[in-house]
């Protein structure tokens, strides 16, 4: 499973990348506005970090514009995925813009047949939300599984994207349904590595180590 970085903070995007567990990075308005940075230009810095696909979003609505605008970002660096909205508009213009050979990640997917559209129109990923299906009471974790088995069905090479994440047991349970990406918060990929017992194990092993006077170095 691939690990893209949800955030447009560069700071904790570093961090992450220096432990080579950054395989992308997405943004949406909302990140590029939390960052209080120019979208071109926070853009540009975190494609010369990362190696892998960094989202940018598109903030046209109808197609041609969307097409534009999307145009413009790629030209920022060669690692864009340019993100747009599912709308029958945007999913013209990744029709386009797909054909031009860029990499595209079709967001705001709330249904299995939004899902099958987006393949459809050559969208390099695919991002369901789970956290916000969620908080209005439906299974975003269900999501992922019917679109994976929709895409398999047929061999669709879109990547399931899971997206929108927000506890540890998201990351898990994508990654045993088989989503081919998990985007998280830098905070919610520093948890994945805190269990109380291994806490509790490692206080018990210092423990014991100043007992019997462990000395390695
Ligand atoms: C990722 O591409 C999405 O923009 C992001 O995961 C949305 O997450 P949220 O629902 O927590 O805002």
């Amino acid at each position: 499973m691939k690990f893209f970085v949800d955030t447009a903070e560069i700071d904790a995007i570093a961090e992450l990348n220096e432990l080579g567990i950054v395989d992308g990075v997405t943004t949406n308005p909302s990140l590029i506005k939390k960052s209080g940075r120019d979208i071109l230009e926070v853009t540009r810095e975190i494609a010369d970090l990362v190696d892998g696909p960094v989202s940018a979003e598109v903030v046209a609505t109808e197609a041609d514009a969307m097409i534009a605008e999307g145009r413009k970002l790629a030209t920022i660096a060669e690692n864009i995925a340019i993100k747009l909205p599912l709308t029958w508009d945007g999913l013209k213009a990744c029709k386009t813009l797909s054909s031009e050979g860029h990499m595209i990640n079709v967001t705001l997917c709330f249904s299995a047949n939004q899902a099958l559209l987006a393949a459809k129109a050559g969208a390099t990923f695919i991002s369901p939300f789970i956290g916000r299906l969620d908080d209005i009471n439906l299974d975003g974790m269900q999501l992922i599984a019917d679109i994976r088995q929709i895409y398999d069905n047929y061999g669709f090479e879109t990547e399931i994207l899971a997206a929108s994440i927000r506890t540890v047991n998201h990351v898990s349970e994508a990654a045993r349904i088989g989503a081919d990406v998990m985007t998280a918060p830098p905070e919610v990929i520093r948890k994945l590595a805190q269990h109380p017992l291994t806490d509790k194990g490692l206080d018990q092993f210092l423990k014991d180590a100043e007992a019997a006077g462990i000395r390695i170095v």
